[in-house]
């Protein structure tokens, strides 16, 4: 097995294991510090059913099995594999679709953090990927926050923030949910906007997304210059890693450290993504003992 940095900021490539094959505790072991220590592990060329997918991603935890409204959405619902995996697809078939988030951006963020206790970790495999576009990029946390200037850090050290769960990643309303009028009123989650990394202890900046986000305790407007003025800072190029999908490619990320967004694709091209999302556990503020 060798473990290779994708680039100065975020991410490594390994090679040389199989994920079918299934693998001992020992390597385990080293796979998932390397994935505490670079956030994002990327395998390719790899080759696996459902069943293999599900099988590694449980490595990592327990499994978190998609929300109703979007396993509604799929072709397979009702089907044993659409209990612990989830789909990623524009893909339509007899006028339904496949998978959830369609082909357009989806903007940058962190998974479910409108959940008291959000995912831990997602591993995402392609199956079938479009040649151009629809990259995913994802940015490192930990660097953010160890980089920020002092004058931008002292606003958000002990701050807490509502994460707002009315709209997914890619911009959509999700079904039942009302248009957010009051951003301090959006339904939700309150996390620390700098957290403590439930396992290795790291600080890192945690800001889930930015539509319908509020800092606690602020005023409207300083909240939203505050978050516009982070959200600028922490996805600059310097964090953050670029990738290209090939069919076969396994990424696994933690979804505590990291942000991550997908460039759009070309409607007509398909791209065929399933997902397994590992559950969380509490994030503690970077302040607690
Ligand atoms: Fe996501």
């Amino acid at each position: 097995m060798r473990i290779t940095p994708l680039n100065d900021a975020i991410g490594a490539r390994v090679d040389g294991v199989d994920l079918a094959a299934g693998f001992d505790d020992e390597t385990f072991a080293v796979l998932h510090q390397a994935w505490l220590d670079h956030c994002v592990l990327l395998f390719r060329g790899q080759k696996l059913s459902p069943a293999e997918l599900v099988a590694f991603a449980a490595r990592f935890g327990a499994l978190e099995p998609p929300p109703g409204s979007e396993r509604d959405l799929r072709a397979d619902s009702g089907s044993k594999e659409a209990d612990d995996m989830w789909i990623i697809s524009n893909v339509v078939e007899n006028g339904k679709a496949i998978g959830a988030l369609g082909y357009g951006e989806a903007e940058w963020h962190s998974d479910m953090t409108y959940l008291d206790v959000p995912p831990t970790a997602s591993v995402l495999y392609g199956h079938e990927v479009p040649a151009t576009g629809a990259n995913t990029w994802f940015a490192n946390m930990y660097l953010a926050w160890e980089q920020m200037p002092a004058s931008l850090r002292a606003g958000i050290q002990d701050a807490r923030a509502l994460h707002d769960s009315s709209y997914t990643s890619a911009g959509d309303l999700r079904k039942g949910m009302d248009d957010v009028t009051d951003v301090r009123a959006a339904p939700g989650a309150v996390h620390p906007m700098v957290i403590k990394h439930p396992e290795n202890g790291r600080q890192a900046l945690f800001l889930g997304r930015r539509k319908n986000a509020y800092i606690k305790g602020m005023e409207v407007a300083d909240s939203e210059a505050m978050l516009d003025r982070l959200w600028d800072y922490c996805v600059a190029d310097k964090f953050s890693y670029s990738h290209k999908w090939q069919a076969g490619d396994v990424l696994v990320w933690d979804n505590r450290s990291t942000l991550h967004r997908r460039e759009a694709f070309d409607p007509k091209a398909r791209r065929i993504l399933w997902r397994c999302q590992i559950t969380g556990t509490a994030l503690p503020a970077a302040s607690a003992a």
